[in-house]
């Protein structure tokens, strides 16, 4: 059993499965992916999460938490890279956990992505229903909690978040290039609105809001770094979409790098000029800081461009996420870890309807009745539980078959590899001993599902039981239609 578990499988085996059900249609382009990746990254933590950091951890330090956890996903991107180079198959960690550890190891990292996914989308979708109703409320409409709230808080559903939800289903299941080109209209939508907050916050700094400037310590930069990670991650989403890119092995390493360069700089801008604008401690009394700033300098079209510019920047992180988690469900259903009904490519459309379904129904249900903070304090654990492991894969994949073609190299491995690990690591150990004790629970979850399903089901075994190699497997499993 030790020895099936991990197994490992060949990239050509990955490869020969892509073209089941005649494959996704590769519509992506370098230009596309960036934009992909910047739909995944700019959202509730530039809009929302910089002033939670800023008063709580970081101070006017914030500059520094977002340079540290660039830096823990820059070691990790480059890891990412050159992965997604190698293994151009729309699973992700959980594909490379499968080439270079073996199944048992791709399952943990698939079942992290999952949590990762799944919770980051219910986040954001209860961000994004907070600004709407905003919005609405500006406007003199008012909708009643009972339809505004999860009922831990008071409410019965929280139906906006539920419905927008269901409009990212609709959309992604009718194709990539419609998901791509309504990304790319927000994407530059919100990227207008962080330049004009850039433009018209400048001259309102005042240097004195940055004294002192680490009032909490190193400690607090470093907590501060591990809740504003969360503004980082969906660079990853863009390997998920390996499948429905015309040039992988060039394109994908240039989307995930540029797309993070890009964010970071954005980040690093912002980040200096909202606590030169605000004394930190104000932020303890917004939700919305970024548009707060600029209220509190006279700018109130301004404040109302941003909170727009918000709703589309979440809208677009739905959008990739959603994009994200139904692919990675859709290639551990292919081999057999899930329930084979979800690995199916829809003819007419060329999407995996059905994963993307589930998705939808899943995170509809945690956004519509479980509070904010407890969904998105897992969502950092998950991904920096899954970068550590792909960042560790790369050295174990060096030394396993160093002759592999490698279209992206990362630099200086092992170093480099090696710093992502430390970076995540200290993130992991600053997040509250809760999100961790959770997150132990959830793997206990996942190692049960491995054993009472996976482990069963997965085509490894039933390519080990007869002759047939895994692909073959795959394919001659009776996959509905
Ligand atoms: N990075 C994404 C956001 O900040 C998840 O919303």
């Amino acid at each position: 059993m030790t020895k099936h578990i991990f197994r490992t499988k060949s990239i050509s085996e990955f490869i020969s499965e892509t073209k089941q059900d005649g494959g996704m249609n590769r519509v992506l382009g370098t230009f596309g992916l960036t934009m992909l990746g910047i739909g995944a990254i700019v959202g509730t933590g530039i809009f929302v999460l910089t002033g939670v950091a800023a008063a709580n951890y970081s101070g006017p330090a914030l500059i520094i938490s977002f340079i540290i956890a660039a830096l823990a996903c820059g070691c990790a991107a480059l890891c990412y890279a050159e992965f997604a180079a190698m293994v151009p198959v729309a699973g992700s960690a959980y594909t490379y956990g499968y080439v270079a550890l073996g199944e048992f190891w791709a399952w943990v990292i698939g079942w992290d992505l999952i949590l990762e996914y799944a919770f980051a989308v219910s986040a954001v979708a209860i961000g994004w229903s907070g600004y709407f109703n905003n919005i609405l409320t500006n406007l003199g409409i008012v909708l009643p909690k009972a339809l505004t709230l999860a009922p831990y808080d008071g409410g019965i559903v929280n139906l906006p978040a539920v419905l927008i939800l269901c409009v990212i289903a609709f959309i992604n299941i009718h194709g990539v290039r419609q998901s791509a080109t309504v990304n790319n209209i927000i994407v530059g939508i919100k990227l207008a609105v962080v330049a004009l907050f850039l433009a018209l916050g400048f001259s309102h700094v005042d240097a004195a809001n940055w004294v002192p400037f680490m009032p909490y310590g190193w400690s607090g930069v470093f907590a501060g770094a591990s809740i504003i990670f969360f503004a980082y991650i969906g660079f990853d989403a863009v390997s998920t979409a390996a499948e429905e890119v015309k040039n992988p092995q060039k394109d994908l390493p240039r989307g995930i790098i540029l797309s993070l360069i890009i964010c970071t700089i954005l980040y690093i801008a912002v980040s200096a000029i909202l606590t030169g604008m605000v004394p930190y401690l104000q932020f303890k009394t917004t939700a919305a800081p970024v548009a707060y700033a600029l209220q509190l300098v006279g700018y109130h079209w301004g404040a109302a461009a941003v909170s727009v510019g918000a709703i589309c920047g979440l809208t677009s992180v739905l959008l990739v996420m959603c994009l994200g988690q139904s692919r990675i469900l859709f290639v551990m259903s292919r081999d057999g870890l899930l329930p084979r009904f979800f690995g199916h490519i829809n003819k007419t459309t060329k999407t995996p309807v059905r994963s993307s379904l589930l998705v939808a129904v899943v995170s509809s249900i945690l956004a519509g009745l479980v509070p904010i903070g407890i969904v998105a304090e897992m969502v950092n654990i998950g991904t920096l539980a899954a970068f550590i492991i792909v960042s560790a894969s790369v050295i174990i994949l060096r030394k396993k078959a160093p002759d592999r073609v490698r279209p992206f190299r990362c630099p200086c491995v092992p170093l480099v590899p090696i710093l992502s690990i430390l970076f995540c690591g200290i993130l992991v150990i600053m997040l509250p001993t809760v999100t961790q004790i959770r997150f132990v629970v959830w793997l206990a979850i996942g190692l049960v599902i491995y054993f009472g399903y996976g482990y069963k089901h997965s085509i490894i075994t039933k390519a080990q039981k007869g002759t047939l190699t895994a692909a073959q497997a795959a394919a001659a499993d009776d996959s509905p239609s």
